[in-house]
């Protein structure tokens, strides 16, 4: 049941079908020795699902985490990106699939591709559930794109408002909150 303040954008539905055909588009570009790395915190929900649809698109990634921090407890960015936690595995001459909640300002997304391809990656691909357009701060495009995000702020599947939230099974937005 959504809550009485959260507006649904996306439901379980739209979400599982469009983690399907992401699977089936990362799936054609052939990925070699592939390890799939997922942003945490607000990726851990579409990972797991977008892993399992993977799965069933007959690819086999290895799966490991990195720990980024843009944001600390507030709701605008700071601009500075903090390795809280690092990928263990060597990238080099790899296939990495990046996977994240939001490409906002690109601040994040653009840290960690640079420093997977500064380690030799061989390609390091962007996937996000949810693509915020016009809000770009620096030069980087996603691979695959989950949905369009409007210019709201986005909670559930995963992402929180101070830590609330990330147990909803949909995409909502708090009304009131821009
Ligand atoms: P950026 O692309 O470096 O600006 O950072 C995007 C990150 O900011 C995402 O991975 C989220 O963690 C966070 N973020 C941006 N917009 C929202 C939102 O609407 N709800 C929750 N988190 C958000
Ligand atoms: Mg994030």
């Amino acid at each position: 049941m959504p809550l009485p303040n959260i507006a649904v954008l996306f439901d379980e539905n739209q979400i599982a079908a469009r983690n399907r055909a992401l699977a089936a588009e990362i799936a054609a570009l052939a990925p070699e020795r592939l390890l799939a790395v997922a942003v945490l915190k607000g990726s851990f929900i579409f990972a797991a699902d977008l892993l399992r649809a993977m799965h069933a698109s007959n690819l086999s990634p290895e799966v490991e985490f990195m720990h980024l921090s843009s944001y600390r407890e507030a709701t605008i960015s700071s601009g500075q990106v903090e390795i809280l936690k690092d990928v263990e595995s060597d990238v080099r001459d790899r296939d990495v699939l990046l996977i994240d909640d939001i490409l906002e300002s690109g601040r994040t997304l653009a840290f960690a591709k640079d420093l997977l391809m500064a380690r030799g990656a061989r390609r390091v691909l962007v996937c996000v559930l949810l693509e915020k357009p016009g809000k770009r701060a620096v030069h980087i495009d996603a691979d695959f794109v989950g949905f369009p995000c409007p210019d709201l702020f986005v909670v559930g599947y995963g992402m929180d408002v101070a830590h609330a939230c990330r147990q909803l099974p949909f995409i909502g937005h708090i009304k009131g909150l821009e």
